[in-house]
């Protein structure tokens, strides 16, 4: 129900050329810039904060899809929505107030998205339902670009659908896609698609067009 979106992840970009790497993607067509932010603390690798992503969104006015895998997470939203966010996912995991945390993000008005890791249950979030945007189910362990994909998401996938019913509420999936496995994740519910390293992987804008319709055409 929901439309198909390609959110190319700019963790698998070229940093020291990454001005060139996002108005690449955004003449690639993709839809939005899936903007991944690590903390070496909540997830084991450090990627890059507020001001990077600050510069980068003056290059576009693609909607900015950002991905905290950062604890605590709640004193940094304010930083990340004035910095040009326009939806933040913050992870089930990565504080006790889950429900408050949601609500502050909207309060900010973003979209406000939930992530959940390999391990945690979908069932975990059936009490905040009414307070997400999107829900994001993570298909490997958050922490690097290039792993592969958990088989098992498909069932969460399933799962995630079925919680969202008939509520407008974007499905996304991360983590190992590529033209291979994208049919199988949009089939079990996923709408939002996040792909790194099987569109950046190379580094090589010219190949970013084909590589977004590869997985668009799957
Ligand atoms: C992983 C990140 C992903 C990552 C995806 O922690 O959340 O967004 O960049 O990279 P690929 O598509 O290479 O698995
Ligand atoms: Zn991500």
């Amino acid at each position: 129900n929901r439309p198909l979106r390609i959110a190319p992840s700019i963790l698998s970009a070229d940093f020291a050329r990454l001005g060139d790497e996002v108005a690449a993607i955004v003449a690639a067509a993709a839809d939005y810039i899936h903007v991944d932010v690590m903390d070496g603390h909540f997830v084991p690798n450090i990627s890059f904060g507020a001001p990077v992503m600050k510069s980068i969104r003056l290059l576009t006015d693609k909607p900015f899809d950002v991905h905290l895998m950062i604890s605590p997470v709640d004193p940094y939203l304010d930083t990340f929505a004035s910095a040009g966010a326009d939806i933040i996912t913050v992870h089930a995991e990565a504080g006790p107030h889950l429900h408050r945390t949601l609500q502050a993000i909207r309060a900010l008005g973003k979209k406000a998205g939930v992530a959940l890791n390999p391990a945690t249950p979908v069932s975990t979030i059936q009490h905040v339902i009414d307070e997400v945007d999107l829900i994001l189910i993570m298909s490997v362990n958050p922490g690097f670009g290039g792993q592969t994909f958990i088989p098992d998401s498909l069932v969460k996938l399933r799962q995630a659908r079925d919680l969202i019913g008939s509520r407008s509420i974007d499905l996304e999936v991360d983590g190992g896609i590529g033209p291979d496995n994208v049919r199988a994740v949009v089939e079990a519910g996923a709408n939002v698609i996040v792909a790194g390293s099987s569109i950046y992987g190379g580094n090589d804008p010219a190949t970013y067009a084909g590589r977004i319709h590869a997985i668009r055409d799957a």
